[in-house]
């Protein structure tokens, strides 16, 4: 095949192609990325987030649990454990992984119920019965108070077996006589990710870190939208001292502790340098809960019209809690008590989540989008096409309302999963968009084959396919594969970009589609074409891209060919030797890293392996 650069020829694209979509699904945030390591810390589990849990999930104790509200350490959290004296024992979740030699972060609310002073012993047991590490806090007083300790755990050289991270269980036991009331038990280690406190898991922050995101977009999906009206996340429950925020079920069967909240997701992007792209729900929650087209049929298919103004406010309230000023404005002083006076440069904001495209979801998307830009034309309103892409009704009017309200919605978010095939064979799809309508967000997509896991077959269709997004970067401005992270035995989709449990991660052959793509990315795409029979030009497929930052210019060559391909470049200088970034695979290989290695070259011939993708920097 023949590889024809014209460098002569190149056009303006986005430089924020590749971003990720963080939600809080398949125990993605609580139990996941949030470095909280006791479950149901705050005892407020419920059969409504899911039928078999209750305020004692996830602890244990030698007498019958007592669980009491009143006088509680705040409205957000209702629930408390009466302490007397049996031990407490949380088992995290699927339990806690302690590293020997290493310092965690220990806290609890109490209130003693009577006048003598308590004291607490707070260990640290492992599987085989090793204390690993303990400490004792003495608490005094009949009204809530916070207490706290470091707890050392011991070296390797101190226990009678070890491995890398030991499997613990966390007993606090009383010592002293008489009873306490105690709520927002927590731990967490002190090696968080960037150190931050309340802060999240590092291995897996960081996994995501190296894919250098150019935007976050968060916090769903449709755990953004909820199932019902009063299940639409609203971003300032998730804000301020912990045991003020509330807690709610969470659509993929679980609970959302917020403890992961807005705050906590803005610090992230800020120390991984990406956009910050919250999505709020367009007044109505996932899919109109069941209401037909005209909203007619759910019991609740949006908020109340004349609850929308308040609604409304909300995003108002996040603008400024985001980019405010502390010193006018109450939300961005709630920012910088926090601890961030400096603002977070907010510049994007989703409207919706592929919401069925009703006249309830129509009144509100429109009012939402049409009062956001009347008071911050600065924002960039990105607003949804519905479900599903063409050829739905609801994607067709989707673009329809946003075609027609262009002064207003800026960009439009598509969600497709589809099969490997659908992803070679539609290299064209963005080729014929009205490049005077909407930009595109292309907020979760992901090819999938029958065994419904990410492989190298996967892998090589979502890189044909960021070729062909790259050659449409004039009109598509960022793209998410979804969904991010999901934790083994709680999965609630697949395929997932990484995988992981307590103590390991497990990347895919997409993780690293994508890694390749974002940072071999530019702003300029320089026209190419690759000379081929017909019937392999889906599946030998090269983009070429200049950072005008760096000037450099970087092809990523797609060979998704069961065989050798040698590439004759034209339009480039080669040098002697090249050395790619870049996999190769049997295409079912689910477990594959990228490579740095020479690829052969021969005058202006480069060859490239069967089944791979490969960057090359000139
Ligand atoms: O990514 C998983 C789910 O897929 C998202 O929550 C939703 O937006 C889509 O249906």
């Amino acid at each position: 095949a023949t590889l024809i650069i014209n460098t002569q020829k190149e056009k303006a694209i986005s430089d924020k192609l590749i971003g990720v979509f963080f939600e809080d699904i398949s125990y993605a945030a609580d139990g996941g990325i949030y470095a909280e390591l006791v479950q149901n810390r705050d005892f407020e589990y419920s059969s409504k987030d899911r039928t078999e849990w209750k305020a004692t999930t996830a602890w244990q104790s030698t007498k019958p649990l007592v669980i009491a509200s009143e006088q509680p350490l705040s409205k957000s959290n209702p629930h408390h454990v009466v302490l007397s004296q049996d031990t407490l024992v949380n088992n995290g979740w699927d339990g806690i992984a302690i590293k020997p030699g290493e310092k965690y972060d220990f806290s609890f609310f109490v209130r003693n119920l009577d006048v003598t002073k308590k004291t607490f012993q707070i260990t640290l047991i492992a599987e085989n019965g090793d204390v690993i590490a303990s400490q004792q806090i003495k608490t005094e007083g009949q009204i809530w108070k916070k207490y706290t300790a470091t707890l050392i755990t011991k070296v390797p050289k101190e226990l009678s077996t070890y491995t890398d991270f030991m499997n613990c269980r966390l007993a606090i036991i009383p010592l002293k006589k008489g009873s306490s009331v105690v709520d927002m038990i927590s731990l967490f280690p002190k090696n968080t990710f960037k150190g931050r406190k309340n802060g999240l898991r590092k291995d897996l922050a960081q996994v995501i870190a190296d894919l250098h995101p150019k935007f976050v977009r968060f916090p769903g999906g449709c755990a953004t939208h909820g199932d019902g009206i009063d299940n639409i996340y609203h971003w300032y429950h998730t804000i301020g001292e912990l045991h003020n925020r509330i807690p709610d079920r969470n659509i993929w069967g679980y609970h959302q502790t917020r403890g992961l909240g807005f705050y906590e997701y803005f610090q992230f992007c800020e120390d991984i340098g990406a956009e910050p792209f919250p999505v709020l729900a367009a007044g109505v929650p996932c899919q109109n809960s069941g209401a037909d087209r005209n909203g007619i049929g759910g019991q609740q298919c949006g908020i109340d019209m004349k609850d929308m103004p308040t609604y409304i406010e909300e995003f108002f309230n996040l603008i400024e809690w985001a980019n405010g000023d502390p010193a006018t404005n109450k939300w961005a002083k709630m920012r910088a008590e926090a601890g961030h006076p400096a603002p977070f440069h907010l510049k994007y904001i989703g409207v919706g989540n592929e919401d069925l495209i009703s006249t309830t979801f129509k009144e509100r998307y429109l009012m939402i989008c049409k009062a956001i830009k009347e008071k911050y034309p600065e924002i960039v309103i990105c607003g949804t096409a519905g479900p599903f892409h063409t050829p739905s009704s609801d994607y067709i009017e989707g673009w329809e309302i946003a075609n027609a309200n262009r002064s207003i919605i800026d960009m439009i978010d598509e969600h497709y999963y589809e099969s490997t095939g659908w992803f070679i064979n539609h290299t064209d799809y963005y080729d014929q968009y009205d490049r005077k309508g909407a930009k595109v967000y292309l907020g979760e997509y992901a090819a999938s084959t029958q065994a419904r896991r990410s492989n190298v077959e996967t892998a090589l269709a979502e890189a044909v396919y960021l070729c062909h997004i790259e050659r449409n970067g004039d009109i598509v401005e960022m793209a998410s594969y979804a969904p991010l992270l999901a934790k083994d035995n709680h999965r609630n989709w697949d395929p997932n970009l990484i995988y992981f449990t307590n103590t390991d991660i497990r990347t895919t052959p997409s993780y690293e589609t994508q890694r390749i793509f974002s940072l071999y990315g530019g702003d300029r795409y320089i026209e190419t074409s690759v000379n081929i029979d017909e019937r392999l030009k889906n599946r030998v497929v090269v983009s070429v891209v200049r950072d005008s930052k760096s000037g450099k210019t970087h092809l990523k060559m797609v060979n998704a060919l069961p065989r050798e391909l040698k590439l004759d470049i034209r339009g480039l200088q080669l040098p002697a030797t090249v050395t790619a970034e870049g996999f190769a695979g049997n295409p079912d290989n689910q477990n594959l890293k990228v490579k740095v290695s020479s690829l052969p070259i021969n005058g202006s011939i480069l060859t490239l392996p069967p089944y791979s993708l490969n960057a090359i920097t000139l």
